[in-house]
């Protein structure tokens, strides 16, 4: 039987590698997506034309674009990613956070649940609807302790807590209707087609041009990295086996302070594209203003999904990193035309 999925933001960093992993694995994919400046149909080219992929241009918060996409590609599984992701931006307009994340959340929550209650049993055994979201939900580690599934919420960003407000919709639609839910919490993804706003991206593409290198802070803060083709190897996983009503956190296993993430990236690219004039890429790093409200630390406990279901991630920080950069010297035409959109100019210094 075919299975057929409809993603929400299949045109961003984590939705794209969602949708270029299930076409290709055979999946009947109907992508939603608004198209924001985050959305790029471009990270698609490599699929756009298998007869198994459609895109739909609509907003999460459209109701009425919800109920008609759900009743006319009857989906067996949504995958819901789209949201507006970025905590800088989060900082400058939390609003669209709020819109998108909270009340888009809600309003495909409704959606799906009177598409699943008009399904026949058989069908409505079959159906699950999965959220994506994020550690950040947790707050902030000190030096020690990783996030798990029972780690209470304390979200401190405008982002995050949009987050959390979208997890807790999602946990009482199963709770109060019994819409059948599964949740995941990722830690940082990198790797590629990321929009160039989040460090990693930056970090190559300023490097390349021999531009500053800013660092929050003392580059202190520690991030958990994830490559995103393991990430989207667990989402598969999870929204196709995980247990109903449960969380599953997913985490590389990859602490990295940022001062070390974007000290790698110059010692990679001092070893692929050498350039004397400028020397040793490190000296282009600047400290810059922290973020307010950055939280110091988060790493994450990933053994539910690692025993329950047996995800393991295959890609080290080491391993992925390079590959990452890699494709970014080799895909300018991908990236050359979000300069347009984006001027890698800094956002949220403000607070
Ligand atoms: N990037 C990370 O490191 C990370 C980590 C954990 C969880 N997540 C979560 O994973 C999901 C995807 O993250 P990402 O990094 O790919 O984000 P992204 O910003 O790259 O992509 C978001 C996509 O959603 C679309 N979108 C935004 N608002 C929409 C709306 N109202 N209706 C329809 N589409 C809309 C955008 O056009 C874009 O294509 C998000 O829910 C995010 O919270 C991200």
């Amino acid at each position: 039987m075919t299975r057929r999925v409809l993603v929400t933001g299949g045109a961003g960093f984590i939705g794209s590698a969602v949708v270029r992993r299930l076409v290709r694995a055979g999946w009947e994919v109907l992508n939603v997506d608004k198209l924001t400046y985050a959305g790029n149909l471009a990270s698609l080219n490599e699929i756009d034309n298998s007869p198994n992929y459609r895109f739909l241009k609509a907003d999460i918060g459209d109701g009425a674009a919800m109920r008609e996409a759900l009743d006319t590609f009857r989906p067996d599984l949504v995958m819901h990613l789209a949201a507006e992701s970025h905590v800088d931006r989060s900082i400058d307009g939390p609003g669209d956070f709020i819109q998108t994340n909270v009340v888009g959340t809600f309003t495909l929550l409704q959606e799906a649940l009177r598409h699943w209650r008009g399904l026949d049993a058989a069908a409505q055994k079959a159906f699950r609807f999965h959220h994506i979201s994020t550690d950040e939900v947790y707050g902030s580690l000190g030096e020690d302790g990783l996030f798990r599934e029972d780690t209470p919420y304390q979200p401190n960003s405008p982002y995050s807590a949009s987050k959390a407000a979208s997890d807790h919709l999602v946990r009482a639609w199963f709770h109060t209707y019994g819409l059948p839910v599964v949740m995941s919490n990722c830690s940082n993804n990198y790797g590629p087609y990321h929009f160039p706003e989040k460090l990693i991206p930056l970090t190559i593409l300023n490097a390349l041009e021999g531009k500053p290198l800013p660092v929050y802070g003392r580059g202190e803060n520690v991030r958990d990295w994830l490559y995103v083709d393991d990430h989207a190897a667990a989402l598969e996983l999870i929204a196709t086996t995980g247990r109903l009503g449960e969380s599953y956190n997913v985490g590389g296993n990859n602490e990295r302070r940022n001062i070390e993430v974007v000290r790698t990236i110059c010692a990679i690219m001092d070893r692929l594209v050498p350039d004397a004039a400028l020397g040793a890429r490190e000296g282009l790093i600047t400290f810059v203003t922290d973020r307010p409200g950055h939280d110091a630390r988060y790493a994450i406990d990933a053994g539910k999904l690692k025993n329950e279901l047996g995800w393991v991630p295959s890609e080290t920080f080491e391993s992925g990193i390079e590959k990452t950069v890699r494709w970014y010297l080799d895909n300018a035409a991908w990236w050359e035309p979000l300069k347009a959109r984006y001027d890698r100019a800094r956002l949220g210094a403000k607070g």
